[in-house]
C-alpha cells in the first residue's frame, strides 16, 4: 500500500440514516485506498454500523454519494453491490446456524455462476482448512472464532475488492481475536482492502495501517494506527474511558 494508491472506496458528504428525519450519519467523507487495511473506531452509538450499512446499501441514504472505484453505487442494491465487489460481514446473522458449512458456502456462492461455484468453494476449504476439513459440520456447532471464520468465507466468495467488517470480535476471547485479527491481515496482504469496524481498540490498531474514528455521525480524527495506538489524548476523548482502560487493561 502508498499513499499514491487510488480510492477503492469512498463517501461524500454522506448523510443517512433509518429515518428521513433522523440523520445518524452526518456528512461522512470516509476514503479507503486499495490495499489498505482500516479500523473504523468510536464510542457506542457513533453511528459506526450505519455508516458500514449505508455503503453496504442496507441503510437509506439521505444526501451525498458512495463510490466504489470510480463508479457511484449510491443507488445500486445491495446484492449488486456484492455482484461488484464489496462485501460485507454484519455484526449478527451473518451465518445460518442451522446448515451446515457447506450449506453455508453454497448459498453464499449462488451469486457465481454456476461454472465458478464448486471451484471458488474449493479454493475457500484450502484458505480455510478448519472448515475444509469438516464441510457437513453443522455451523451452529462452531466455536465463537470458527463461526466468524465461515462468515469471512461466506464473504471472500465473490473475490470481492473491499471486505467489510462489523466488529467480527464480538463475544471472543482475547487469545481468539488475535487469531482472528492475524486472519484478517493475512487476507489482506492477498489485496483485499479491508475495513473493519472495531470495539477492540489496541487489537484492532495494531493489525490496520489507519484508523478513523467516528463519533456522533461525524469523523472526529484520522491517522496512522501505529501513531493513534501510543496516543492517550486521542483514546481518552474520543473512544472514552470504557474503551481507554480496556487498551490498557489487555
Ligand atoms: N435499525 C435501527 N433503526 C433505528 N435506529 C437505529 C437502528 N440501528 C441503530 N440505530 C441508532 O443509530 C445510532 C447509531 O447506532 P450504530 O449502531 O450505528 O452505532 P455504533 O457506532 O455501531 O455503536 P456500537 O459500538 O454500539 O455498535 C444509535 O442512536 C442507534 O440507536
Ligand atoms: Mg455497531
Amino acid at each position: 500500500m502508498t499513499d499514491a494508491a487510488q480510492p477503492v472506496l469512498s463517501t461524500q458528504s454522506l448523510v443517512a440514516g433509518y429515518e428521513r428525519d433522523l440523520p445518524i450519519v452526518r456528512g461522512v467523507d470516509f476514503t479507503v485506498r486499495e490495499g489498505e487495511f482500516v479500523v473504523l473506531l468510536g464510542p457506542n452509538g457513533a453511528g459506526k454500523s450505519t455508516l458500514v450499512k449505508t455503503i453496504a446499501g442496507l441503510v437509506p441514504v439521505h444526501s451525498g454519494t458512495v463510490l466504489l472505484g470510480a463508479a457511484d453505487i449510491t443507488a445500486m442494491p445491495s446484492h449488486e453491490r456484492i455482484r461488484h465487489g464489496l462485501a460485507f460481514v454484519p455484526q449478527t446473522e451473518n451465518i445460518f446456524a442451522t446448515l451446515t458449512i457447506h450449506e453455508n458456502l453454497q448459498i453464499a456462492a449462488n451469486i457465481l455462476p454456476k461454472e465458478r461455484r464448486n471451484d471458488r468453494i474449493g479454493a475457500l476449504y484450502t484458505m480455510f482448512p478448519d472448515l475444509g476439513s469438516r464441510p457437513s459440520h453443522r455451523a451452529g456447532q462452531l466455536s465463537g472464532g470458527q463461526r466468524q471464520m465461515l462468515a469471512v468465507a461466506r464473504a471472500l466468495v465473490v473475490e470481492p475488492s473491499v471486505l467489510i467488517l462489523d466488529e467480527p470480535s464480538a463475544g471472543l476471547s482475547p487469545k481468539i481475536v488475535s487469531e482472528v485479527f492475524d486472519r484478517l491481515a493475512a487476507i489482506n496482504e492477498t489485496g483485499v482492502t479491508t475495513v473493519l469496524v472495531e470495539q477492540n481498540v489496541k487489537a484492532a490498531l495494531a493489525v490496520a495501517d489507519r484508523a478513523v474514528i467516528l463519533v456522533e455521525g461525524l469523523i472526529a480524527h484520522e491517522g496512522v494506527a501505529s501513531r493513534l495506538a501510543d496516543d492517550p489524548i486521542v483514546a481518552e476523548l474520543y473512544l472514552g474511558a470504557r474503551h481507554a482502560n480496556k487498551s490498557v487493561a489487555t
